[in-house]
């Protein structure tokens, strides 16, 4: 069975919780898009570890993890997320992670010119400044830095200066800035390739190969379904297609060999960074929920702005990502309230809308048409078994499952592992 796990809201569902308790069943974890842009939390007893690049499922013993093409590779991030292991006893060796050479590099350009534009924009996105999307963007424009340039001194010294020759353009007279030294860049990556190149391998080769001989694969998605650069909150959104649909692309496994695809979702939302967000709180319920849910962003750690759950998004986000098993995270930040509500359609103009607006300006001037229930006293955190629920919790779980025709597998209660419903 080759599974896919995605986000179904805008990131931060409860993916990397979600991937490490459904590892214990695969053989490979792979990551197929995005970047160190992504912070995944996995609580192994009283230990927190925050994942960027790494795929989630790394903790696992005889597991492999893969970093496939489709994925953009800040290297010095991801020296010093081995090296953070490294401290903790974790060694990860080149049997445990696999890198493609196809994956584009994120340079320091990336970084600076990632803020640089988000100084310039009137309409800021609140990127995570990590460069993510400026990598991108010479992905498709073709002036990229791929991770098997960086271990071929000739071929990547002359597409840096290829580039540099062009940015360095940019940075003085666009923005007023320095721009870069080709040598200095050049050595400092150079040593970046050296270290990672015993990792590095055709890993679509690699990855077929292994589900030929019936290995299981986990496809670890990063960011959530409404940050995909096509079916996103554009552009307020990521530089990268975060829905099923990327796996493909992003690893060179092809479609035929997808079994099964998992959403990961809040008992509410979240968002960081800019963007309409239609059931968005109230600010002082807002610091409420957010004290309670601890929702502080795992890689920038801002503040993240929150609000009721969606029905009419996520039903969308099931559809285009052809979700057959739903998990319901963080359901004990909602412990205590008397009223939860739940968003199942949109008002725009005087007229009701079912289906997710594509129009911006709907999207931001859409009001809520909520449905209300009553809330549960009794706290669910730590519930393991789904009948030990408190019955108000049940009829919430009910609710959303008719309203987005799709069965809740997973109920998380708690950061812990031991604190996850399974259902079936
Ligand atoms: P995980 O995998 C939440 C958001 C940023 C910003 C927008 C674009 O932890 O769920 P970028 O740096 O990607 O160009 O920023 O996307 N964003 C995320 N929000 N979780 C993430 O990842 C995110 N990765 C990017 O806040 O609004
Ligand atoms: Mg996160």
């Amino acid at each position: 069975m080759n599974y896919v796990v995605v986000g179904a809201q805008w990131g931060d569902e409860g993916k990397g919780k979600l991937i490490d308790f459904i590892s214990d069943d695969i053989d490979i974890a792979v990551r197929f898009q995005g970047g160190n842009n992504a912070g995944h939390t996995v609580v192994v007893g009283e230990n927190e570890y925050i994942f960027h690049l790494l795929p989630s499922a790394i903790l696992h013993k005889g597991k492999v993890c893969v970093i496939g093409n489709g994925v953009v590779i800040d290297p010095k991030a991801l020296l010093e997320e081995l090296a953070g292991l490294k401290v903790r006893k974790i060694t990860i060796t080149p049997k445990q992670l696999k890198i493609s050479g196809l994956s584009h590099v994120v340079m320091p350009y990336h970084r600076i010119l990632d803020g640089l534009r988000e100084s310039k924009r009137q309409n800021k996105i609140g990127t995570t400044g990590r460069g993510i999307g400026p990598c991108y963007a010479d992905k498709v424009t073709r002036c990229g830095i791929r991770v098997i340039d960086l271990l071929n001194p000739k071929v990547f010294k002359s597409k840096l200066a290829d580039n540099l020759k062009e940015k360095n353009e940019t940075f003085q007279k666009v923005y007023k800035q320095k721009g870069f030294n080709l040598d200095t860049v050049y050595n400092e990556y150079i040593k970046y390739g050296k270290k990672i190149a015993p990792y590095v391998c055709n890993t679509a080769i690699y990855l077929n190969k292994s589900i030929q001989q019936g290995k299981a694969v986990l496809f670890e998605g990063a960011q959530g379904t409404f940050l995909d650069i096509d079916f996103g909150t554009y552009p307020f959104v990521t530089s990268s297609n975060s829905i099923v649909g990327g796996v493909c692309s992003g690893s060179g496994v092809p479609p035929t060999k997808i079994d099964k695809a998992i959403a990961a979702v809040k008992a509410y939302t979240t968002r960081v960074g800019e963007g309409p967000f239609p059931t968005e709180f109230t600010s002082k319920f807002m610091d409420e929920i957010r004290e309670k849910g601890n929702e502080f962003g795992a890689t920038t750690g801002r503040p993240r702005r929150c609000g009721w759950f969606d029905a009419v998004m996520v039903r969308y986000s099931l559809m285009v990502n052809g979700i057959s098993d739903l998990a319901i995270m963080k359901l004990d930040v909602l412990d205590g309230l008397k009223k939860i509500k739940i968003c199942v359609g949109y008002k725009y103009r005087g007229k009701e809308y079912k289906d997710f607006p594509m129009d911006f300006d709907m999207l931001c001037y859409s009001k809520p048409i909520y449905e209300e229930l009553p809330g549960w006293q009794e706290p669910v955190k730590g519930v393991s078994n789904y009948s030990d629920l408190p019955r108000n919790a049940i009829k919430y779980l009910d609710r959303l499952e008719q309203l987005l025709k799709v069965s809740v597998k997973y109920v998380s209660t708690g950061s812990k592992r031991a604190e996850t419903i399974i259902r079936y």
